[in-house]
Order: structure tokens, then C-alpha cells, then sequence
């Protein structure tokens, strides 16, 4: 089955959390485009999005759905995304589309955060898919310095100013063996906005796409077992 395909099968799966008069967080990218398309159906029983992305605010207009910010709510129901890699403790590389920040301000106000991805995803070491992190762009060149120093290799990303209208540097090379340190330490460099590393704020239900089935693992009931 195609990644395209794979993506849409695990949004449908995603459709089974709406429920009446919820505020839904939405995330950004390819596979919440397919999400957005499908909630169509669940339009009128939606009280309010709040959206990590211009992007996505649009495509939720489109569909007439009230579009909410966070001081306005202080939290949403669910927030439902996807990510660039998950690995088995559900910590994640996020940023891919570059609404990183507010895709983890969102997250962390949210009861509950499902993340719907393909099956390619599923990794076993974060690190393979450069990982990105906004920053304000006066800092670039002493981040990427303090990135070398780490054992990684620092890339500019080119003609990205982020909606908050800071840059992005991408890391390359980053095997990402304790992602909860990791994240503290990039956070803490004066200039860093955030990392794209959500492993402090995780995924609590995560739905996995494969050819022949869907994959749903609740990290709360894991911890449990
Ligand atoms: C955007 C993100 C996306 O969730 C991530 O990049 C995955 O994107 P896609 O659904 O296009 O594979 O973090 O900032």
C-alpha cells in the first residue's frame, strides 16, 4: 500500500475520538490535510478548533468550524497530529512543516494527544530524520556551535521564516539515545525557541497504519501492563 494511502487509513481510524462538542487541537502537515478533509462530517458537532498552522486554520475555515486560540480556551479535548519519527516509548521528531512550537504549546494544554502516522514512522533510535529546531535568527551562529559541540551536524534551512518569524536549523546525524536530556539541554540555549523533540510531552494514543491493519498503542495503558 501506498504512504499516502497509509496516512489516510490511520486518519479515518482518528475519527473515532470526535465527539460532541469538543474543542479539537489540530497539527499540521500532509497527514492532518487528509485528517481535516475527513472531519467534514463531524462539522456541526465540533464546538471549536485551536491550529498550529496559517495552513490548517485555513482548511478548518473552509469548513466553517470556529476557530479558537488558546487564551481563549485554555485547553483542548484532544489534539490530534502526527509526527517525522516515533519511537517506542512514544517521544517524537516533530517540526517537519516547521509549526513545531505551536504544535507543542497545543499539545501540552490538550487532555489528551493522539498521533496518527504511517507505519514508516515507527522507528527504533530517533535521529534519521534531521531534527529541527526554531530559533530567533541572531542566535544561529552560536547555536550551531553548541550543536557541533553535541555531535551535531547543523543545516540552515533555507527560506523558512516560521509564523512566529523566527528560523529553522535542521540536525543531521543526531542518534538521539536519551531524548527526555536531550531535549532539556537544546531548550536551554539562549535563542532556542523549542526543539522538535516531544518526548517531556508525548503522544498518549498512537495509531499506526500498516497494509493489512491498524495498530493502536496507548502509552498509559503500556505503563500500566
Ligand atoms: C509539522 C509536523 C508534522 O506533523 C510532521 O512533519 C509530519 O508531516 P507529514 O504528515 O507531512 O508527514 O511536525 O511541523
Amino acid at each position: 500500500m501506498k504512504k499516502e494511502k497509509l496516512k489516510k487509513s490511520s486518519c479515518l481510524y482518528a475519527l473515532n475520538y470526535i465527539k460532541e462538542n469538543i474543542i479539537i487541537g489540530i497539527g499540521s502537515g500532509s497527514t492532518l490535510n487528509y485528517f481535516i478533509n475527513s472531519i467534514y462530517i463531524f462539522k456541526n458537532i465540533i464546538k471549536a478548533a485551536i491550529s498550529s498552522s496559517k495552513n490548517s486554520t485555513l482548511k478548518l475555515k473552509k469548513l466553517n468550524i470556529p476557530i479558537f486560540n488558546l487564551n481563549m480556551t485554555k485547553k483542548t479535548d484532544i489534539y490530534i497530529d502526527s509526527s517525522d519519527e516515533i519511537n517506542k516509548k512514544m517521544q517524537m521528531i516533530k517540526g517537519g512543516g516547521s509549526a513545531l512550537t505551536k504544535e507543542k504549546i497545543i499539545s501540552i494544554n490538550s487532555d489528551k494527544f493522539i498521533c496518527i502516522l504511517d507505519c514508516t514512522k515507527k522507528i527504533n533510535i530517533l535521529g534519521n530524520f534531521p531534527l529541527p529546531i526554531e530559533i530567533i535568527p541572531s542566535s544561529k551562529y552560536f547555536i550551531e556551535k553548541q550543536l557541533i559541540k553535541i555531535g551535531g551536524i547543523p543545516k540552515y534551512r533555507k527560506n523558512i521564516i516560521t509564523e512566529n518569524g523566527n528560523i529553522i536549523i535542521d540536525i543531521y546525524n543526531m542518534r538521539v539515545k536519551n531524548s527526555i536530556k536531550l531535549e532539556k539541554k537544546i531548550n536551554s540555549l539562549p535563542g532556542v525557541i523549542t526543539v522538535g523533540l516531544f518526548s517531556i510531552i508525548k503522544s498518549n494514543i498512537t495509531i499506526l497504519s500498516f497494509k493489512k491493519k491498524i495498530k493502536i498503542i496507548n502509552y498509559e495503558l503500556l505503563n500500566i501492563i
